[in-house]
């Protein structure tokens, strides 16, 4: 079978162009799309007809394609992803400009995951020292920080009970998802429960961390959904917390 009528025969399954990546990646993940066109009579090999197929399924049964390509971009790199942490989402990049502009030179991104907000910080604050903190052995985060050459010091911790000193900037993006929201999407099933979901609202973690951080950190940058910050704001506020900024996703403040 060559790429065009593997293609077609696409077409059948998955609407979206999805199906290109899904079959550059099988062939080889450095091509670009504008490869496929130049290519329409290139005969697959067994392994790469075989890989595209199975990553054609599993987009069809509505598995995210980040998790089938195995990497997602995020403030222009790009990261390995695996299903044991949550995909990047363009959200949080608005978080990193945030704390880029508060020029921390000690930071700590709590819930790494991926280490997408560690990594980039360390990436754009080369002088800054970065610390990562998630409750899980962060390995696609060591993963990540290796193949982009850059130095995060990776903690295993339950929100700041491991993390020793202080900070200019503790940022988080930690679980902040009510299981009984109605607008959830049905993709959100193949990501891990515990990168996604929290009590009380979906505040629990962040109302800890709130506490937490005190006396620990200048600045506290978070991403809540944006029917959240109210209720955030209020909390922050009685315990002391001067709020800075409040944009989209990110709630921004001073202790
Ligand atoms: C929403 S994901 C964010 C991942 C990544 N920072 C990002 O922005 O894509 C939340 C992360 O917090 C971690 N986490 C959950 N509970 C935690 C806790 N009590 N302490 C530290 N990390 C926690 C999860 O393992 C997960 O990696």
């Amino acid at each position: 079978m060559n790429v065009n009528s593997w293609l077609t025969a696409a077409k059948t399954t998955l609407k979206s162009a999805d199906s290109e990546l899904i079959l550059l990646n099988a062939i080889n993940p450095s091509l670009d799309r504008s490869w496929l066109v130049t290519h329409g009579d290139y005969i697959l090999s067994k392994t790469a007809a075989k890989e595209a197929n199975e990553g054609l399924k599993r987009r069809a049964a509505g598995e995210p394609l980040a998790y089938i390509l195995g990497h997602k971009d995020f403030y222009g790199r790009e990261f390995i992803v695996g299903n044991s942490v949550l995909i990047p989402r363009p959200e949080t990049e608005e978080l990193i400009d945030f704390v880029l502009n508060l020029k921390p030179k000690k930071v700590l991104d709590v819930g790494t995951g991926s280490g997408c907000i560690a990594i980039t910080l360390a990436l754009e604050l080369p002088r800054a020292e970065v610390t990562a903190s998630d409750i899980h052995e962060p390995a696609v985060a060591i993963k990540n920080a290796d193949q982009l050459g850059v130095n995060v010091n990776f903690v295993v911790s339950d929100l700041l009970d491991n993390i020793d000193g202080n900070f200019d900037v503790i940022a988080a993006n930690l679980p902040y998802v009510d299981k009984s929201w109605n607008w959830l999407d049905d993709s959100l099933k193949y990501e891990p429960d515990e990168a996604l979901y929290a009590d009380d609202g979906g505040l629990l973690l962040i109302k800890k961390l709130i506490l937490q951080a005190k006396g620990r950190t200048k600045y506290l940058v978070l991403e809540a959904d944006t029917s959240q910050h109210s209720a955030i704001i209020d909390f922050a506020a009685k315990n002391g917390l001067e709020l800075v900024e409040d944009r989209n996703f990110v709630v921004c403040f001073k202790y």
